[in-house]
């Protein structure tokens, strides 16, 4: 059993506070992804947890257990960083087993422990070979085997895949959410990447410096993102922020924008108010549309395969829509879009207006 409960965590580096009150419970067996752009405080927050960087105000509890200040051998946590320091002169099977020959367990139980591990990682056909002698995704398994050898209560990972290519990361990825799911350890996990987080997390926690922005399953954070920061962190490609007015009219409200004019469903929202707002609309979710709600001009497509995604001129900005493959209008022609009253979020101040269910 290993719940993390981070309570008032902070960091100061001398007079610079880069992590302050940092507040979250993670249960037991779940796999939380950190998640921000660069600087936002993820490894910090990640090392705090490890041990590795001293925790300057607060409590950190694993598995019931004050450990802020002890040592990170002490902590039950496994660490798997980026730049995955294997050791070169020895080979596969000697990284794997060393955390355990370093605490002289007998060589048959290593030996049990170190097969056992390895079939998990599919790195048999690797054992007698040097670190120089594999890819980067077999070294990355072997970080990984070296970590889970000692079979810790928490796995810590930092960014362990962004020094592979496109394929590899994605594969390597899908290994670790399978592992996830049969040895159930507690795991955070780093990444700057939000599709990786998507694919990865339980629960998303999205940092921006040094503070949560949000705490949501990847769904919860996809749809109904708080702030106008996750909205444009989340999803590929990014949501179109159009600036514009609610408007009350006879026939309801409105939203009103240069070459923009569109029925709001006033149901939906908890308070809805005439005013500055912005509309937030993700190109996955523009249709084309009969009536007129949008009216731009096509300036660009870009063939993707199963659909296109194209970029449109539309009072003075570019929106981007991905429309299936099938609609693939000339570059210079006038279309009319639309996206269904759920997918539209009115943000006012950066904030979200609340929607009903969400
Ligand atoms: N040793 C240090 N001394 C002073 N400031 C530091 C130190 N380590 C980190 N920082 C600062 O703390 C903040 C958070 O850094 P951190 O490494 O946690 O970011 P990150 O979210 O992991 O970013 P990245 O995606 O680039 O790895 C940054 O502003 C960074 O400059
Ligand atoms: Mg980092």
């Amino acid at each position: 059993m290993a719940k993390i409960i981070c309570s008032g965590i902070a960091k100061s580096y001398g007079n610079v506070e880069v992590v302050r009150d940092f507040n979250l419970d993670i249960e037991d067996k779940e796999f939380v992804v950190f998640l921000g752009p660069s600087g936002s405080g993820k490894s910090t927050i990640l090392r705090m947890i490890a041990g590795l960087e001293e925790i300057s105000g607060g409590v950190l509890k694993i598995g019931e257990k004050d450990v802020t200040h002890l040592p990170p051998k002490d902590r039950g946590v496994a660490m798997v960083f980026q730049n995955y320091a294997l050791y070169p002169h020895m080979n596969v099977y000697d990284n794997i087993a060393f955390g355990l020959k370093r605490l002289k367990m007998p060589a048959a139980e290593i030996k049990q422990k170190v097969d056992n591990v390895v079939e998990m990682l599919g790195l048999q056909a690797f054992l007698k070979q040097k670190p120089s002698q594999l890819s980067g995704g077999q070294q990355q398994r072997v970080a990984i085997g070296r970590a889970m050898i000692k079979t810790p209560e928490v796995f810590l990972f930092d960014e362990p895949l962004s020094n592979l290519d496109a394929k590899l990361r994605h594969a390597l990825r899908k290994e670790i959410h399978q592992l996830h799911k049969r040895i159930d350890t507690t795991t955070v996990y780093v990444t700057h990447d939000q599709s990786e987080a998507m694919a990865l997390a339980d629960r998303i926690v999205l940092l921006e410096s040094g503070n949560i922005e949000q705490v949501g399953s990847p769904t919860e954070i996809f749809n109904y993102p708080r702030t106008r920061f996750v909205a444009d962190f989340i999803g590929s490609p990014s949501m179109n922020f159009i600036e514009g007015q609610i408007v009350k009219t006879d026939n309801g409200y409105r939203f009103k924008g240069a070459d923009f004019d569109m029925a709001l469903d006033e149901s939906l929202y908890d308070d809805l108010q005439q005013g500055a707002v912005t509309l937030g609309i993700r190109p996955v979710h523009m249709q084309l549309s009969d009536d007129d709600a949008i009216n731009g001009e096509v300036i660009d497509l870009e063939y993707l395969g199963n659909e296109n995604s194209l970029t449109i001129k539309l009072g003075g900005q570019e929106i981007v829509a991905v429309l299936p493959e099938g609609i693939s209008p000339k570059v210079g022609a006038k279309i009319s879009l639309t996206a269904p009253q759920d997918k539209l979020h009115l943000f006012v101040n950066d904030v979200n207006l609340y929607r009903v269910g969400a």
